[in-house]
């Protein structure tokens, strides 16, 4: 299994290219299922999600191209030829329930597996599910698998999501578009995301008004057509690189970076002791002083500070000159980075949903095992100011999300290597 190998104490300096985001990616590519005709996205990150989820589209009678060096991916569905995701792919990725809102909007069927539980909580589907019986669905969920049909197609109504899931948001909204009538959506979730899914399904043919507010206006159309549609920045990229020249000291000019994308964030991060300053194309990050200051946070839906740059706060926290409290909101389990912080030296007390962080004068670096996508970064990001070398093993986490860390971190200075075995 590969490894990566931080040596700390270099200060980061230079420019980042932010690419374009897994997330939002992870739901326009179900949304080629809604159309005849071909969806051409651009900006596409390389990662083993994209290719998960080209999988999962390919098995279902997608034809995937991909073009530019994985850069542009142009997904055309003549026709659905299977309606069933199979619990081979859908356990490695939970966005794969992202299927089965367009496949029975437009075909009346779906069968997709549940995707059981993660690393970082329980995270049902009930919502998703509610929500498309409330838009007409029928519903079995019998040997791991949901069976969904709407013979008759889906019907708009009115539904008040009990929290604002982003991945439910999405499936419905997707459904929505093809639903007889009109749909409201209320209490969904206003993720930058979400805008872009808006925004390319619109470019389809969709009518929707609301997005980036809680309620969403779905006219149904009779059918969607093709489209281009250029990702939106990765914010949690973004957001993840702008604190890397806080941690470790420097200026780094983030490539694509928008401050609008990484509000609450920016504020937190300006209040332990960041500079940001904007470009036309760019944010450029840099530290104040020597002194990385406490601040408290809790992770809240967007626009709140993303659960997504948790971990990788609190690797910054570890050196704050006083006491942080973080609280986690989303996710039951999300704190698998502290023990393997406080093997570097860091003061993390954690209970329930509440970190505790006493900052350190320094972390010293170890063998530490990588738990999730966030988790590993922020090892990463620890990594890299600790004294001495930190071994990050399960890197696969990292693939899942982040494009070339490597090659981004070490073109700033950064001491990184991959050693493959
Ligand atoms: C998405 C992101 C993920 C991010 C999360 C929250 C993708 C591919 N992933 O995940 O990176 O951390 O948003 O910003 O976009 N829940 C239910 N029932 C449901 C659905 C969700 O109880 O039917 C709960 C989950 O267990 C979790 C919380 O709601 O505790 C948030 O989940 P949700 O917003 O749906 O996150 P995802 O879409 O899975």
């Amino acid at each position: 299994m590969d490894r990566i190998v931080v040596t700390g104490g270099a200060a980061l300096n230079g420019q980042i290219p932010i690419s374009g985001a897994k997330n939002a990616c992870l739901t326009l590519m179900p949304a080629a299922l809604l159309s005849e005709e071909p969806l051409t996205l651009t900006n596409v990150p390389r990662l083993s999600d994209i290719s998960t989820m080209t999988e999962l589209l390919e098995s279902l009678g997608c034809e995937v191209a991909s073009l530019q060096g994985g850069r542009v991916l142009a997904i055309g569905t003549a026709k659905i030829s299977n309606h069933t995701a199979h619990y081979d792919i859908v356990r490695k990725m939970r966005a794969s329930i992202g299927v089965l809102g367009p496949m029975l909007a437009r075909d009346g069927e779906a069968v997709v597996s549940l995707p059981g539980g993660c690393a970082i909580g329980a995270r049902p589907v009930d919502i998703h599910l509610s929500g498309f019986e409330a838009l007409g669905a029928v519903l079995d969920l019998r040997d791991g698998y949901i069976h969904a049909t709407a013979p008759k197609g889906l019907i708009g109504t009115t539904y008040e999501l009990p929290f604002a899931s982003v991945g439910a948001t999405e499936n419905l909204l997707s459904a929505a578009t093809l639903a007889k009538g009109t749909t409201v959506l209320k209490n969904v979730a206003r993720e930058p995301e979400i805008v872009d899914l808006a925004k390319c399904l619109r470019a389809m043919g969709a009518q929707i008004e609301g997005e980036g507010t809680s309620t969403l206006t779905i006219q149904g159309v009779d059918r969607l057509g093709g489209a281009t549609h250029q990702v939106v920045t990765d914010r949690i990229e973004l957001g993840t690189y702008m604190l890397a020249p806080v941690i470790t000291g420097g200026k780094v000019e983030l490539l694509g970076g928008r401050r609008d994308l990484v509000s609450a964030f920016s504020d937190k991060l300006e209040a332990a002791g960041a500079i940001i300053e904007e470009t036309p194309n760019s944010l450029i990050v840099s530290r104040k002083g020597d002194i990385i200051h406490p601040v408290n946070i809790k992770t809240e839906v967007h626009p709140g500070f993303p659960t997504d740059l948790q971990a990788q706060m609190m690797a910054l926290l570890t050196l704050a000159d006083g006491t942080s409290v973080l609280e986690e909101t989303i996710f039951e389990n999300r704190f698998m980075h502290a023990p393997e912080l406080i093997r570097m030296g860091a003061d993390i007390e954690v209970h329930g949903g509440h970190a505790t962080v006493k900052g350190v004068k320094s972390l010293k670096g170890a063998p530490v095992m990588a738990t999730d996508l966030r988790a590993s970064i922020s090892l990463i990001m620890a990594g890299m100011v600790a004294e001495g070398e930190t071994v990050v093993t399960r890197v696969y986490h990292l693939d899942r999300g982040y494009e070339h860390v490597v090659r981004k971190l070490s073109a700033c200075g950064a001491n990184i290597e991959r050693i493959s075995e």
